[in-house]
């Protein structure tokens, strides 16, 4: 993120060569093997991943409640798109890196420990942060910092659900997440690119905002490593930089937290990262993103189109300013 120019994205760069070779072929086999099947015209031209859900790795997830696809009208982007450009700094800074690297990333045993202002401190396996939520696919429009964006059915629940179960305490003003900092795992965490652990942190009402989730899942496959295995954070408002993966704590805090890349590069990231063409990164227009799997850019939209739904939380608060 930090390390690149605006001038050094290059299309090759945004779609990761192998995508792109994996995108002709299938565009290739739609035009041989689709034509019959009325497939050719623009449809079958079009670069776009949505017919092909890629080779996900066959662990199903047991329950899921289908259909939520709220402001994501587009195309969902394939499997392999969604795994195999991933940002992941702990598993290395390019984009292909982390679909490599995080392959032996064991999450099992995962527990997830609770701290701060809340009643109930302590640590939590993994299976019962999940217990007794009914995991729901939601399909998100995802924006990076970077001005790429995907269109992604993730499957989790609201991280509302898990944060009353904490009980935070009237002091608990802001939620702060950890991710794992295991550099016998994570070659990435070996060098200092970043101040490690990664942390992010959201305000309580964005943090219990109906459309924040914890994820678990992808497709209906359970959440791959390089996509932050075996829970992330996704706030689709907000860009990707605030999608916390891989986390290992929650704590409740009374003040506002320092995220990474805000310790990183305060004067280009903020706190609150929320998507807006209005203003710029330093080094490059916000204005407009490219989604993976297309070759037009797309005019970049306030909040990622999440406008009705979010844009009260920031009434009265300069976002010029509290970017
Ligand atoms: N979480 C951790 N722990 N480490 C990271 O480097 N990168 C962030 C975010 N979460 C990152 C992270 C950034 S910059 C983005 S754009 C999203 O993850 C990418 O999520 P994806 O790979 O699932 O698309």
């Amino acid at each position: 993120m930090l390390i690149k120019q605006a001038s050094d994205i290059r299309s090759s760069e945004i779609t990761d060569k192998k995508v792109y070779l994996n995108r002709r072929e299938f565009i290739r086999a739609a035009a041989i093997t689709g034509a019959a099947a009325g497939l050719l015209g623009a449809e079958a031209l079009a670069p776009v991943s949505a017919a092909a859900k890629g080779a996900p790795h066959g662990r199903k997830l047991a329950t899921i409640k289908k259909g939520f696809a709220l402001n994501a009208p587009d195309k969902v982007n394939a499997w392999e798109d969604i795994t195999s450009y991933n940002n992941y700094y702990e598993f290395g800074s390019d984009k292909s890196d982390p679909a490599e690297m995080a392959r032996n990333f064991k999450t099992e045993p995962w527990t997830v420990t609770i701290d701060g202002e809340c009643n109930k401190k302590g640590v939590m396996n993994l299976e019962d942060v999940l217990k007794g939520e009914t995991l729901e696919e939601r399909v998100y429009r995802h924006r990076c910092v970077e001005a790429w964006s995907m269109i992604i059915p993730w499957v989790g629940f609201p991280l509302a659900n898990f944060i009353k179960r904490c009980e935070p305490t009237s002091k608990a003003k802001y939620v702060e997440f950890y991710t794992l900092y295991d550099p016998k795992q994570m070659p990435g965490t070996r060098v200092p690119v970043l101040r490690w652990p990664y942390v992010e942190g959201l305000r309580m009402d964005e943090a219990m905002h109906p459309l924040t989730i914890l994820v678990a899942g992808l497709y209906d496959e359970v959440l791959p490593n390089q996509d932050g295995a075996p829970l992330r954070l996704a706030v689709p408002w907000k860009y990707g930089f605030k999608h916390i993966k891989s986390i290992v704590k929650v704590r409740f805090v009374e003040r506002q937290p320092l995220n990474t890349w805000q310790q990183q590069a305060p004067d280009e990231y903020g706190f609150y990262a929320n998507v807006n063409p209005g203003v710029d990164h330093p080094r490059w227009s916000q204005n407009t993103e490219r989604r993976i799997g297309e070759f037009l850019r797309r005019k970049t939209v306030m909040f990622n189109g999440y406008g009705d739904q979010v844009a009260s939380l920031y009434t009265g608060l300069d976002l010029r300013r509290n970017y």
